[in-house]
């Protein structure tokens, strides 16, 4: 693994995907015991689309981690039913949770069967507000984040151009994105990730590098993933070769 710091972004460069997935299993058993040490559970929010389901996948045989301390929130969810192929908590139901025996009041999704996408976020930031026992405009410190990149430079479900990179006081918003190919969804808001203790973002494969390049040695402002910047925590790029090919 090489380390590169461009101005004020780690980047972790891996030979490939297992490497990262080793990586990320070892400063999630490394934060897992310092939390529960320090508040007797530890919290997480994880992504969806295709990049992690390795990852997740390799966690799934970790069964010897504190998962009945361990609360899994999630980053985003896509407008559709649980039984769709496109379901976020569906993927990681069955890539990891149905597999380590983590008790299932631990365990957080955004419950899309409600009538609007923005009704189910509000159910969430509700799920959110009683679990932290947050105080009127508080925000969770969630221990760890797993985030992806689009190609589009966008983060969890917060896409260029709407109205959720600018949300300030909620927690969850419904977001529906420019594509119109693309369904609604719901994500956790910028002052959540940047209330975290611990960032991650995983990129990986050629497709990537393009962006990587605008978010880290361009510091395009404008996309979403650039503008990520933990107030008392980290945030560090996970990427393979191919995704970091551009970062010379
Ligand atoms: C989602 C995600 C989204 C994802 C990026 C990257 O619901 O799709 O949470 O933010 O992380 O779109 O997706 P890939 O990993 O599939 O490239």
């Amino acid at each position: 693994m090489n380390k590169m710091t461009f101005k004020d972004n780690d980047i972790l460069i891996f030979r490939d995907s297992n490497e990262i997935s080793d990586y990320i299993i070892e400063k999630w058993a490394e934060t897992a015991e310092r939390e529960i040490g320090r508040k007797n559970e530890f919290t997480v929010a994880l992504s969806g689309g295709s990049t992690p389901v390795h990852v997740y996948r390799n966690l799934a045989s970790q069964t010897s981690l504190p998962w009945e301390k361990t609360h899994v929130f999630m980053v985003d969810e896509r407008f559709v039913p649980y039984d769709s192929d496109g379901n976020n908590f569906r993927m990681i139901n069955e890539s990891l949770l149905l597999h380590v025996g983590i008790p299932a009041r631990n365990v957080h999704p955004i419950i899309t069967s409600n009538n609007s996408a923005r009704d189910c976020a509000a159910n969430y930031e509700n799920d959110i507000i009683s679990f932290f026992k947050l105080s009127p405009g508080a925000f969770p410190n969630i221990d760890l984040v797993l985030l992806g990149i689009g190609q589009d430079g966008h983060t969890a479900s917060l896409f260029p151009g709407t109205a959720s990179l600018s949300e300030r006081s909620h927690l969850a918003v419904a977001v529906t994105p420019l594509k119109e190919s693309q369904k609604d969804r719901i994500t956790i808001t910028f002052p959540v990730i940047n209330n975290a203790s611990n960032v991650m973002f995983l990129a990986t494969g050629e497709s990537k590098a393009g962006i990587l390049r605008k978010i880290i040695k361009m510091k395009n402002r404008n996309l979403p993933a650039a503008m990520v910047k933990p107030l008392n925590g980290t945030a560090v790029f996970l990427v393979d070769a191919d995704a970091g090919s551009l970062l010379d």
